[in-house]
C-alpha cells in the first residue's frame, strides 16, 4: 500500500466505551481530515469494482461521507439509503435489529430496474445494517454489484451476515 493508505489506517482511532459501555468505537474523523489519506482510502475502496457497477449507494450517515467521494471519483451516480422517515418518496423500507431496539432503512427508486449497485459504508460490525440495505435494493430489483467497506470489525459474524461474495474491506481489526 502507498504511504497515504498506511497513514489512513493509523488515523482510525479506537474509542473505548462509546457510545455505550463495552463498545469499541472506530472514529474515522482523523482519516477524513487528512486529504491524501482520504483520497487513497476512497481509491482503495472502489478499485476492485471498476467497470462492474452503475451506481453507488451510501448508508446514512457515515456511509454518505465515503459514498459521495466514491461517486465523484468513479463518475457514477449516488443513491442515498436513509434512515426511517427522511425520504419523501420511499419506494421500499426494510427494518433491522440493533443491539437496543429496531431501525429502518428507506430508499428512492430513481435508477432503472436491474441497475448494478455498489453498496458503501464505513464500518462492518454485526452486518445488520448492510444486510438490510441489500434486502432493500433487491426488493426493488436492483443487482448488488458488491459491498465496499472502510473498516471491518472481525469476530462479530458480520461477514457471514452480509453474505456477499464481493465484499471488500480496506482495513480490518
Ligand atoms: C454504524 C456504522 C455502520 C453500522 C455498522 O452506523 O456507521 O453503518 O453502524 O453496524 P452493524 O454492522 O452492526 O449494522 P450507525 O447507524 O451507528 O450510525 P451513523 O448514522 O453515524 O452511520
Ligand atoms: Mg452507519
Amino acid at each position: 500500500p502507498s504511504d497515504a493508505l498506511r497513514r489512513a489506517e493509523s488515523l482510525i482511532l479506537e474509542i473505548p466505551d462509546y457510545p455505550v459501555e463495552g463498545i469499541l468505537f472506530r472514529d474515522i474523523t482523523p482519516l477524513l481530515a487528512d486529504g491524501p489519506a482520504l483520497r487513497a482510502t476512497i481509491d482503495a475502496l472502489i478499485a476492485p469494482f471498476a467497470g462492474t457497477y452503475d451506481y453507488i449507494a451510501g448508508l446514512e450517515a457515515r456511509g454518505f461521507l465515503l459514498a459521495s467521494a466514491a461517486s465523484y471519483a468513479s463518475g457514477k451516480g449516488l443513491v442515498p439509503i436513509r434512515k426511517a422517515g427522511k425520504l419523501p418518496r420511499p419506494a421500499a423500507a426494510v427494518g433491522y435489529e440493533l443491539e437496543y431496539g429496531v431501525a429502518e432503512v428507506d430508499v428512492h427508486a430513481d435508477m432503472p430496474r436491474g441497475s448494478r449497485v455498489l453498496v458503501v459504508d464505513d464500518v462492518l460490525a454485526t452486518g445488520g445494517t448492510l444486510a438490510a440495505a441489500h434486502t432493500l435494493l433487491r426488493k426493488l430489483d436492483y443487482e448488488i454489484a458488491g459491498t465496499a467497506i472502510l473498516f471491518e470489525i472481525e469476530g462479530l459474524g458480520g461477514r457471514d451476515t452480509v453474505n456477499d461474495p464481493r465484499l471488500h474491506t480496506v482495513f480490518h481489526s
